[in-house]
């Protein structure tokens, strides 16, 4: 790949930070500098950075409280008891569920492997199908092929039409068969940013009969998200995308599905009892955290999660809708760059995924990193999501609650600078 020029990026923050004005101050990662160039963050897609209030609350955990939970009774795992369920209490209440049905997993992935195993190898068989759809992350793919695989079952996919959106007919037709046990899809897909429509997928499947799995990955960190007005069986999200640090992850489920499904994974503190040849399981939701469980990193999210609440979901909401509006209006300024997903803001999270005739997306990262612009070039964890729109990559831009119209106008003079590079 040829060199690009040096050129100074000038940053005009001016008035131009939406909403959400004044919060970038609060992530300290914001001072760091690369080749005396500002950090410009556009991919919180793929993980967001932390506020210091997360920072602090997982410092101070370890140093002034960590022991392990549910076993000690001095006064020292009491109090890492206390933190421990008092953030499940706080990462519950933020997408209006409740604690006992909040199970804390070490990412989205996990969680989701904890449906297709636990109750996925008890409730789907020969001749029984899953339907996901062709928008979704390996990890609501993967397992259920390898359930579907193991079972005998089929795996089915709801298509993605030129829109990036996925049909309510062909929803109605697939539930119809009357094979379907489950359906799973992203409540906001990674690629396209599609908002898909949860509570009316969801509540057709219900009179189906279908059990439903959301993937929240991507909407818990942008979306007011109200778990029980969606309606779905199963929401796993992650951690380190919303604000808060890696190694924490979150399913909540239906108690009554919880109750009735064996464990997933089975060792100390899922247990009630244990004698030499059968054991008992311990309660929700512990039956479904077996050993050691992340809790600093627990502590971590609901520090995250206080800290949204405190920023307001709808006003996080607003600001990145205004600045997904901008993004749209100033890639479509650039020659030879196609937007994948739906042409409108409204119908999408904060993010977009593009091309650029003449250069491989990876060239597209590479150049916009030497513009200190973050940005993500791959497959992005979609494959077949690929292959529908027919390319082999993509590069994606995401935002945050920390950027602005700056970092917009920082990508596309990178985006510009790098076709000069490419004589295009
Ligand atoms: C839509 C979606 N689902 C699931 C995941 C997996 O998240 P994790 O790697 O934290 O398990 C991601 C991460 O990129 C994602 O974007």
């Amino acid at each position: 790949m040829p060199p690009v020029a040096e050129n100074d990026i000038l940053i005009d923050r001016g008035a131009s930070s939406g909403g959400l004005a004044g919060v970038r101050g609060d992530f300290p990662i914001f001072s760091r500098s690369f080749d005396g160039r500002p950090l410009i963050y556009l991919d919180s897609g793929a993980s967001s950075q932390k506020p210091q209030a997360v920072i602090d609350a997982l410092a101070e955990h370890l140093r002034d409280h960590n022991a392990n939970v549910h076993r000690g009774v001095y006064a020292l795992a009491q109090e890492a008891d206390a933190a421990y369920d008092g953030a499940r209490r706080r990462v519950a209440a933020f997408v209006g569920a409740e604690p006992r049905t909040t199970i804390f997993t070490k990412n989205a992935t996990e969680a989701i492997n904890l449906v297709a195993y636990a109750w996925g190898r008890a409730n789907v068989s020969a001749g029984d199908a899953v339907l996901i759809t062709q928008m979704e992350h390996h990890a609501n793919l993967v397992p259920w092929q390898v359930l579907c695989r193991e079972r005998g079952a089929s795996l089915r996919y709801l298509e993605v039409d030129e829109h990036g959106e996925l049909s309510l007919a062909q929803l109605d037709a697939e539930l119809a068969r009357g094979d379907v046990r489950l359906l799973a899809f992203a409540h906001v897909s990674n690629v396209l940013g599609t908002i898909n429509p949860v509570a009316e997928m969801t509540a057709r499947a219900r009179a189906a009969g279908v059990a439903t799995l959301v993937d929240g990955a991507q909407a818990v960190p942008q979306l007011p998200v109200d778990v029980a007005a969606l309606g779905a069986d199963f929401y796993a999200w992650t951690g380190h995308k919303a604000l808060g640090p890696t190694g924490i992850g979150v399913l909540h489920g239906r108690a009554e599905l919880l109750e009735q499904m064996p464990p997933f994974l089975t060792g100390g503190d899922m247990i009630a009892s244990v004698d030499f040849q059968q054991s008992t399981w311990n309660e929700l939701p512990y039956k479904f955290e077996a050993g050691t469980p992340p809790i600093a990193e627990a502590v971590g999210l609901g520090a995250a999660v206080v800290y949204l609440e405190r920023l307001g979901m709808e006003r996080v909401r607003a600001h990145e809708l205004a600045l997904t509006e901008y993004m749209l209006e100033r890639l479509a300024q650039v020659p030879g760059l196609r937007v994948v997903g739906p042409p409108t803001a409204a119908r999408r999270g904060g993010l977009a995924s593009f091309t650029l005739e003449g250069m491989h997306p990876h060239d597209v990262a590479e150049l916009a990193d030497r513009a200190g612009v973050c940005i993500r070039a791959g497959h992005h964890c979609a494959q077949p999501l690929m292959r529908c729109l027919g390319v082999s990559a993509t590069a994606r831009a995401s935002v945050g609650v920390y950027n602005d119209r700056a970092d917009i106008d920082a990508l596309i003079d990178a985006l510009n600078a790098g076709r000069e590079v490419f004589g295009l």
